[in-house]
């Protein structure tokens, strides 16, 4: 894998709402730390002009962090803008001719995954492909099938190596924290096994609805749109073993081995909702019968957690917006005092948004003569909730050819095969109020264990 970086930053999609909302916001923060300093080139097919596209870029900035006028003057000169349809190859001879002497550029596919396969042959043909990256957005497929079809389309022109699938959960701080929480320190690892963990918990919830984008999640659904990729990726970031070696290699093998040991799911032990009021969201079938939340239980068969059920739950208009992981330990052995309740009183949390929080749950003595404790939480970190630029550090990390927190061919084909069973209409859909925690049904999937832990509002440090 080269490590050098590339020298011209391409992204096709350039009038987009995903350019509007992440790619300016991440150029302009990477101008400003001195990390872009080559051709940026957006190529679209909206009968734009080049000065349109600066308006947009600056209209970009207001909404979403605001404008820094000296790296904005240096956005806008090194921004060009390219109007062609993809199906026409002079796009991409104009591309090539725009790239000038860049020889290694990078490639962003902000464009639905339909069109992948004719830009990507359209680059090959120009000759824009040699020695250049490309990264690509998700969703990655549909399913299993589409996801290898998709890597091979990308395979017939760019090595596995030179292709950088992005899943910005793995681009926050929080879930980079979760890596580094688990591998800087020596205290977990003796205990971060069935030995000692009772269950493992993940929880998505947001307030919010499908926010207009009705047809975009008809086709979609909560464990196509977070559960196959966020969650699944935060599971293994929570199961894998150490990474042997410092490099995206090491590091993807390890997390390829625990996707490898992920039992595809059981549709037994899913659950779906529907948020009343969904059918009436504008794009929506009248009938649709697609899941606004999942619920679910997952087997990670290794020695390391066998046994250790993991309950991964994500939904809209839930009762806040927060994304928690509880990692529950095992009770004492025996009760050697009486009175603790709940029984099940240390754990890890970890908050990956909005906040960022690793705590540890213990339980202390309260002065006086009984011996009577009350739960405390041992916090390691709490940032309050900030602007997040995941896509900034990511697309930073593409340009530079490091490809650590980027998701490889095999585990995003492994993360397929274990939703794969329980997508569509496997098991069926329920309808659950809006401002609730989805159906009750989803209670049920915890017979064995504590139920789940709702995330509350953080409190403010002390
Ligand atoms: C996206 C999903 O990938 O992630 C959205 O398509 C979801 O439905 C979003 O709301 C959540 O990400 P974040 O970073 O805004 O919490």
């Amino acid at each position: 894998m080269t490590s050098t970086s590339s020298d011209a930053f391409v992204f096709f999609g350039a009038t987009g709402d995903l350019a509007y909302k992440k790619i300016f916001p991440a150029l302009q923060a990477m101008i400003q730390a001195g990390e872009l300093d080559m051709p940026i080139i957006g190529v679209a097919y909206a009968g734009w002009t080049r000065e349109q596209l600066q308006e947009r870029a600056k209209a970009s900035l207001k909404e979403h962090g605001g404008v820094d006028a000296e790296a904005f003057a240096k956005l806008s000169t090194q921004l060009q803008y390219i109007d062609g349809d993809y199906n026409d190859a002079s796009t991409y001879t104009r591309l090539k001719q725009t790239l000038g002497d860049a020889q290694r550029p990078l490639h962003y596919m902000a464009i639905p995954p339909s069109m992948f396969e004719t830009v990507v042959q359209g680059l090959a043909k120009a000759g824009c492909a040699r020695d250049a990256r490309i990264v690509v957005e998700k969703p990655f497929g549909r399913d299993l099938a589409s996801a290898i079809a998709l890597n091979r389309t990308l395979h017939e022109v760019f090595p596995e190596s030179s292709i950088f699938r992005i899943d910005h959960y793995l681009g926050k701080e929080a879930v980079q924290n979760l890596l580094y929480f688990r591998f800087a320190n020596t205290f977990l690892e003796p205990i971060w096994n069935r030995t000692y963990i009772d269950s493992v918990q993940i929880t998505m919830a947001e307030s919010f609805g499908v926010e207009g984008r009705g047809s975009f999640y008809e086709e979609a659904g909560a464990l196509r749109d977070v559960v196959q990729n966020h969650l699944l990726q935060v599971t293994a970031l929570l199961a894998m073993d150490t990474p042997i070696g410092h490099d995206a290699v090491a590091m993807r093998a390890e997390k390829l081995r625990v996707f490898q040991a992920m039992r595809p799911l059981d549709p037994r032990e899913v659950v779906r909702g529907q948020f009343k009021g969904y059918r009436e969201e504008k794009g929506v079938a009248p009938d649709s019968q697609v899941e606004t939340f999942a619920a679910l239980r997952l087997h990670i068969d290794t020695w390391r957690w066998a046994g250790v059920p993991f309950y991964i739950r994500a939904g809209k208009r839930l009762p806040l917006t927060a994304t928690e992981v509880m990692v529950d330990l095992k009770c004492p052995p025996l009760p050697v005092f009486d009175e603790i309740t709940p029984a099940q009183s240390n754990y890890f949390r970890f908050r990956l948004s909005p906040e960022v929080v690793i705590s540890a749950g213990a339980r202390v003595k309260q002065a006086g003569e009984a011996m009577r404790g009350e739960a405390v939480e041992l916090i390691a970190r709490h940032q309050p909730p900030q602007e997040e630029q995941p896509y900034r550090r990511l697309l930073g990390d593409a340009i530079r050819g490091d490809a650590s927190q980027f998701t490889s061919d095999a585990c995003v084909e492994r993360a397929w095969a274990v939703v794969d069973p329980a997508l569509g209409d496997a098991e069926p859909v329920h309808e659950y109020a809006p401002g609730s925690w989805g159906p009750a049904l989803a209670t049920e999937l915890m017979a064995d264990s504590e139920g789940w832990h709702d995330p509350k509002p953080e409190a403010t440090p002390s």
